[in-house]
């Protein structure tokens, strides 16, 4: 671990792109200690690192609740996140204690709706097995009924959460001759009018739509929305794709729904827990494609967020405007 010296003191979670330790140090307010490593810090020394920090910037990876608070102590101005979601963070807990919280909204909304796309096609159009195939030597011949999967042209998808990232995913897919465009959430999107959108019941989009795609974010209401009802009301040829959080699907009701044929596919870029285990019984299934939650992941995306999380930091730190701040 690198040391921290004088100034405001800061502790950043993890390495990070150069974009936003450049900035910090160009600020001169303040020292940061970082755990330099690419895996996540372990719990004792977060404990330890945050001690009397003034900053933090951190991961969705590190749980940030009253624990984590009570070793910070009173000096704990801002926690940045390099991070849109922020289930991880105890937001009450901050609250009362009253810091403030930086985010990295918008940025990297271009990147993840890239990713689900990918993934969407991916797994309706069955590309790792026929990958697999190939290198297998499955591969025998073109046959008529190999290989088959599902298009997007003239079908029905339904977006649950037509936030920032929900949207451009429907921006996207559109030109692919969407039929219909169905979303759900707690209230009307006037922006859904750009992509014909119609808000309905979540019931509705889910029995009519042939490929959902879950954008929402985790909060006690989404937390394992799409379960086994949710899934016994899928038809059996859609395809279910999540880019939220894990923790949005009961995993257990999602195999069940896969491998009896009761949906046709899933894509998943996000899992509890993360990573999931090399065992896990969806990494079974042949129609079940998983990826390790890299829907923000290019080279000038994670650039940008390490910059923004920098300044949200450091907006917090003097008390001045945070490019991202979040509403508590
Ligand atoms: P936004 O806040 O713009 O969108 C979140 C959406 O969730 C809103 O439209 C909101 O709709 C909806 N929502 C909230 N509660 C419900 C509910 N009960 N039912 C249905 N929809 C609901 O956030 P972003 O689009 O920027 O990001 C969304 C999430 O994507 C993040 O929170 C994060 O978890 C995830 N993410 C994943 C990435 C990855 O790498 N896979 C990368 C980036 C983000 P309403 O306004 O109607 O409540
Ligand atoms: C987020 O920002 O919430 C993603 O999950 C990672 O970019």
């Amino acid at each position: 671990m690198q040391s921290a010296g004088k100034l405001m003191k800061v502790f950043i979670t993890r390495r990070i792109p150069q974009e936003g330790l450049k900035i910090l140090s160009a600020a001169g307010v303040c020292e940061a200690s970082q755990w330099d490593s690419d895996e996540p810090v372990p719990r004792a020394e977060l404990l330890k690192g945050i001690q009397g920090a003034h900053g933090l910037l951190c991961l969705l990876s590190d749980k940030i609740d009253a624990e984590v608070l009570e070793a910070a102590g009173p000096n704990l101005k801002v926690i940045s996140t390099l991070s849109v979601g922020f289930d991880h963070l105890a937001i009450d807990e901050i609250k009362k204690r009253g810091i403030r919280v930086g985010y990295t909204p918008d940025v990297l909304t271009d990147a993840t709706a890239e990713l689900t796309v990918a993934l969407l096609l991916a797994t309706a159009r069955r590309l790792p097995e026929g990958v697999e195939e190939v290198k297998n030597g499955g591969w025998s011949s073109w046959k008529p009924l190999w290989l088959c999967g599902y298009g997007l042209s003239g079908s029905t998808v339904g977006v649950i959460g037509l936030g920032r990232i929900g949207m451009a995913i429907a921006q996207r897919l559109m030109p692919f001759g969407v039929k219909r465009l169905l979303y759900s959430g707690r209230t009307a999107k006037p922006h859904a009018a750009e992509v014909n959108g119609e808000f309905v019941p979540l019931d509705t989009l889910v029995s009519e739509s042939d490929f959902i795609v879950v954008s929402c974010s985790l909060t006690p209401e989404t937390q394992g929305l799409c379960d086994k009802s949710f899934f016994s009301k899928m038809k059996p040829t859609a395809v279910f794709i999540n880019t939220s959080r894990g923790a949005v699907v009961n995993q257990e009701h999602l195999y069940e729904a896969l491998s009896s044929g009761q949906i046709a596919a899933a894509g998943l870029d996000v899992t509890t827990p993360e990573p999931l285990p090399t065992n896990h019984q969806l990494l079974t299934l042949k129609n079940c494609v998983v990826l390790p939650h890299i829907g923000s992941a290019t080279y000038s995306t994670r650039g940008v967020m390490s910059a923004l999380a920098a300044r949200n930091l450091l907006g917090g730190l003097q008390g001045t405007d945070m490019p991202s701040e979040l509403t508590l």
